[in-house]
């Protein structure tokens, strides 16, 4: 792998962002050429300091994937996109369904129009995510299963997702989607819960308030650990075979209450009390989710590494670190 990146030229959009921002520190490790362009969007989360490792060896923009002009200039003479701006928030979708049009669909146009215009040889990784599914009809979902999503967020994904395969196929950019799932670690903002629970109980804890659990946090979700998707994003972006295809990918099978006992038992404090979901929430939950991640074990020879004990010790202890940047 350290080979096949050395001197890459690559650009991570949503770089300033949890998964980016992960992801350039690699790049950077693995002798990449790295541009970071994010448009720092509020509540979303972008962070200065999640580059602070790597903030002289990388070149940040400031710009919005809608900005023809800046978008341009960002894509030319690159190797590798890793297109990771996009937004997650389900709740904020519905509330503000043109919002995540704009940047899941119509952002995304912006960025393929431009590599049509200027780089077809580029490879461009996305981000895509389980919510494309909606409530799971058969357990393990595999990429077969039907696309049915309860929310906005979702049905905008599938089409961020379609845009570049299609991209891909009539205009020969090579283009992968991931599917992923909750991710959690070093990175993810902790302002709000509206972007993944995960960080977001790792924080109550840390700060002695109690993890309240909608609906008893019996639903199960296939939790990844960051480090785990960077590979994965890092394997995709290598491989030519990947290219037109779409994988999942998948962690740890772990219900909200076990991850949560997890968490309090490795600090040694904390407690969980039961809430029923709030109206806006319960319409929208999908229940249990496992992903089957067969394919790009087979295709790419992936699988999750980190054990979540061992994940959810790393985050303690990067917060415990860098709080005052987070909080
Ligand atoms: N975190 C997860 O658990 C998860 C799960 C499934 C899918 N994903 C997908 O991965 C991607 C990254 O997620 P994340 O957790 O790192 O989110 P994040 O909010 O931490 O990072 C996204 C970054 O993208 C930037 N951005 C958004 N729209 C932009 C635009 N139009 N132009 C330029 N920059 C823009 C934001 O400013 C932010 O810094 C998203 O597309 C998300 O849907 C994440």
């Amino acid at each position: 792998m350290t080979n096949l990146y050395t001197d890459k030229r690559t650009l991570v959009t949503g770089g300033l962002g949890f998964i980016g921002s992960n992801l350039a520190i690699r790049l950077v490790k693995l002798g990449a050429d790295v541009e970071i362009f994010d448009a720092l969007i509020p509540d979303m989360g972008g962070n200065k300091f999640n580059i602070e490792p790597v903030k002289k060896d990388v070149k940040v923009t400031i710009g919005d994937l809608r900005d023809e002009g800046k978008i341009a200039k960002a894509v030319r003479g690159k190797d590798i996109i890793f297109n990771l701006a996009g937004t997650l928030s389900h709740i904020d979708s519905m509330e503000n369904p043109f919002s995540d049009l704009d940047i899941n669909c119509r952002a995304q146009l912006q960025l393929l129009e431009a590599c049509k215009k200027l780089n077809r040889g580029v490879k461009i990784i996305y981000a895509g995510t389980r919510n494309q599914y909606g409530k799971a009809k058969y357990l393990p979902v595999d990429e077969n299963h039907p696309l049915e999503p309860t929310d906005i967020n979702g049905v905008n994904a599938i089409a961020g997702e379609k845009y570049h395969l299609m991209y891909d196929k009539v205009y020969g950019i090579g283009a992968v989607s991931l599917r992923m799932t909750n991710t959690f670690g070093p990175r993810h903002q902790m302002k709000h819960s509206k972007q993944g629970v995960l960080n977001w109980f790792l924080r109550q804890i840390i700060d002695g308030e109690t993890i309240k659990l909608m609906g008893g946090g019996g639903q199960i979700r296939d939790i990844n650990y960051i480090d785990d998707v960077v590979r994965a994003l890092i394997l995709a972006g290598a491989s030519k075979n990947a290219n037109g295809q779409v994988y999942n990918l998948g962690g740890s099978a772990l219900s909200l209450l076990e991850f949560s006992k997890k968490a309090i038992n490795i600090l040694g404090r904390g407690n969980t009390r039961n809430i029923d979901f709030p109206k806006d929430r319960k319409n929208i939950e999908v229940g249990d989710y496992i992903a089957d991640y067969k394919k790009i074990t087979k295709d790419l020879g992936w699988e999750p590494k980190t054990s979540i004990d061992e994940a959810i010790k790393k985050t303690f202890g990067y917060y415990k670190r860098y709080k005052k940047y987070y909080w």
